[in-house]
């Protein structure tokens, strides 16, 4: 897609077409990774050290993407519209320690919405669809982390239905 094409689709052209949510295909990958890239610069505004990326971390993320793509251990929903990906969720298994009677939460590793689409429910949706997921794969826990700087994902997540449970502390050594 043309950065023009994208910018006319951002401001509202070609609203008819509906935006559809549905399990990413191969085909999907490079805008999958497009939108990666668009996650990790909303973040660094955040924080620089903690999201410093390697050089080559486009080639690493675009295997980690293939490999989530082929697991039954995780799915990829996308939001489109059109031929355009406006959205998508990343979530999969994450086994907590087998002490607990409940150990197997569905971890959202990655949401992303662009820019033009935000505020329009498509974040509540490809969480709708993500959460559906672990709940068909019977999983005990469906969450996230999230920065305590990004007050609007906060606010979506909440509204979601899910609460705050832990705080995690860190620093740099
Ligand atoms: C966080 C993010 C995924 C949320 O996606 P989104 O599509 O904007 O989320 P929603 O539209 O579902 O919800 C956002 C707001 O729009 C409102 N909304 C929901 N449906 C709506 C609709 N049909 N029309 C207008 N507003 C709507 C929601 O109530 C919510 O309101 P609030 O801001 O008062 O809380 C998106 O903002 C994003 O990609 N941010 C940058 C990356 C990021 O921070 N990712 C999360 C990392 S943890």
């Amino acid at each position: 897609m043309t950065s023009i094409a994208l910018a006319a689709l951002e401001k509202g052209d070609m609203m008819e077409t509906a935006i559809i949510i549905r399990r990413a295909k191969k085909g999907d990958l490079e805008k999958i990774v497009e939108n990666w890239k668009g996650l990790y610069e909303h973040h660094n505004k955040f924080e620089d050290i903690a999201y410093k990326r390697k050089a080559n971390s486009t080639n690493l993320y675009r295997r980690y993407l293939k490999k989530q793509m082929s697991t039954s251990k995780a799915a990829i929903f996308v939001a489109t519209k059109g031929q355009y990906m406006v959205g998508h969720i990343m979530v999969r298994l994450n086994m907590l320690p087998p002490i607990f009677v409940y150990n197997k939460e569905g971890y959202v590793d990655e949401i992303f919405v662009r820019q033009g689409f935000r505020g329009k429910g498509v974040g509540t949706r490809l969480l709708g669809f993500a959460k559906k997921w672990a709940q068909k794969k019977r999983l005990d826990w469906f969450g996230l982390t999230c920065h305590v700087k990004n007050k609007k994902a906060l606010r979506v997540y909440r509204n979601f239905g899910l609460r705050g449970f832990q705080f995690k502390l860190v620093r740099k050594l």
